[in-house]
């Protein structure tokens, strides 16, 4: 906690402090940044725990995997990608970058295809495997596939967030 209260202290000495940015347009970048890098590590790790998963024998470990990503997903990176996109808002309020740049709107698409994603069909689809496993048992074949399903639509998912990471780095075309 301490450790924590500690980081947030020096962020804000850091962005108030910034010769290259105003001090709010640093503060939200930092916080925009920050927690980017929560979520889309974060999707990553899973990412790589799901293809470690999927070569294993033993399938509890991709059942169990399934739940943290689940409840990752909805608890952790639902609200982490709102906090994101308000920062970005935020930055782009204080700036005047403009809208209609080819990178503003690639991180807008980025954004609005992922919540897409997570509400339209990893979500339920999580519900699925959380019923197949009640009905079939956690190690059914049924279950499995749904499971691996998810993994797969989750890599998508992750891959566009890399995408955006990549076109707000180096703002290309504009
Ligand atoms: C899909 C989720 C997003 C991710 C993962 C993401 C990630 C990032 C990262 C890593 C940077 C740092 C770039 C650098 O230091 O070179 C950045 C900067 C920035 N992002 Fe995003 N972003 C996202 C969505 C958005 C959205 C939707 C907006 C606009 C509403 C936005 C606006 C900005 C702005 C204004 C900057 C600062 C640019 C600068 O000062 O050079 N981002 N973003």
């Amino acid at each position: 906690m301490s450790i924590g209260a500690a980081v947030a202290i020096l962020g804000i000495v850091f962005a108030f402090d910034s010769a290259w940015y105003s001090h709010w347009y640093a503060l939200f970048r930092v916080v925009h940044v920050t927690v980017a890098v929560f979520w889309v590590g974060g999707g990553l790790l899973l990412t790589v725990l799901g293809l470690k998963a999927e070569r294993s024998d033993d399938p509890d470990e991709i059942v169990t995997l399934a739940r943290w990503a689940a409840w990752v997903g909805e608890r952790l990176f639902a609200p982490a990608g709102g906090i994101v996109l308000l920062a970005g808002i935020a930055m782009m309020i204080d700036t005047d970058w403009g809208w209609g740049k080819f990178w503003v709107v690639v991180g807008l698409l980025g954004y609005a295809a992922t919540m897409v994603t997570g509400m339209a069909i990893l979500s339920p689809q999580a519900k699925r495997v959380a019923e197949l496993s009640e009905s079939k048992g956690t190690t059914a074949p049924e279950t499995i596939a749904a499971i691996r399903k998810i993994l797969l639509i989750a890599r998508f998912d992750i891959a566009v967030l890399l995408v955006v990471v990549a076109d707000m780095v180096t703002k290309p075309f504009s």
